[in-house]
């Protein structure tokens, strides 16, 4: 399978120094991405900034902003048969960039914020993608609704639910625990694991559905 990979943050800027982001390490993408190499498969990974040297992909795309990733996964994601979207991508973006470095003034400071593409929301609708759709849901309550939400409104075929409340998996751990939601209304519950042996889980589930399309 030629398979297409989003991994790590994104930075949103706010002025040319300061900028939005989260705690995402790339860890979780990068694991997935080495299973499928490990597996025979084409890899093309788009990665937000991390800290890892990329793995010996296909076709490795640095990117930084939510719209950054949103154009590397236009260009790339028709003839692809499947992919997996693990990247933290920023929900929301500054409207305006500052064009210098925002000074200290008053006591309070109000940045307005505008919505960023969904990416993987676009896959179906936008980019009419038919191959194998993976999601993550990164969730700190209500991790089965809001999974299963996820998984009808993107068009996935499967929804990797995580709780990032917790310290020990997650955003910037070696390991995760993660439910597997099927768009079938099959669901499985891996146990806490390093996250390449999950990666390996993951890339088993894609080699299945693509299998069976
Ligand atoms: O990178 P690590 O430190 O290893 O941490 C791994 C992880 C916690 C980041 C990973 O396991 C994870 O949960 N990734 C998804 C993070 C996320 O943004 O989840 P979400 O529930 O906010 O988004 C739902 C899905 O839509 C995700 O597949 C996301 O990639 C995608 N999305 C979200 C917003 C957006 N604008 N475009 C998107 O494509």
């Amino acid at each position: 399978m030629r398979i297409l990979i989003t991994a790590g943050p994104t930075r949103e800027p706010i002025d040319p120094v300061r900028y939005i982001s989260n705690r995402s390490s790339g860890k979780m993408g990068y694991s997935i991405a080495e299973a499928a190499l490990e597996n025979g498969h084409e890899v093309i990974l788009i990665a937000g900034p991390v800290n890892w040297a990329a793995p010996a992909v296909s076709e490795f795309i640095s990117v930084e902003s939510a719209r950054e990733m949103y154009d590397a996964v236009a260009e790339r994601i028709t003839g692809c048969d499947a992919a997996v979207f693990c990247a933290a991508v920023s929900d929301y973006r500054v409207a305006k960039v500052a064009p210098e470095k925002i000074k200290k003034t008053g006591d309070h400071l109000t940045l307005v914020l505008e919505k960023t593409e969904d990416i993987l929301g676009s896959c179906r609708s936008v980019f009419r993608f038919k191959g194998v759709l993976m999601g993550f849901a990164a969730e700190t309550g209500n991790l089965i609704a809001n999974a299963k939400d996820k998984l009808t409104r993107k068009g996935c075929d499967f929804i990797v639910a995580n709780d990032v409340s917790r310290k020990d998996i997650g955003f910037d751990q070696d390991q995760n625990e993660v439910i597997i939601f099927g768009a079938d209304g099959t669901h499985k519950a891996l146990p806490i694991e390093e996250k390449r042996v999950i990666g390996k889980e993951l890339v088993k589930r894609l080699e299945a559905a693509h299998q069976n399309r």
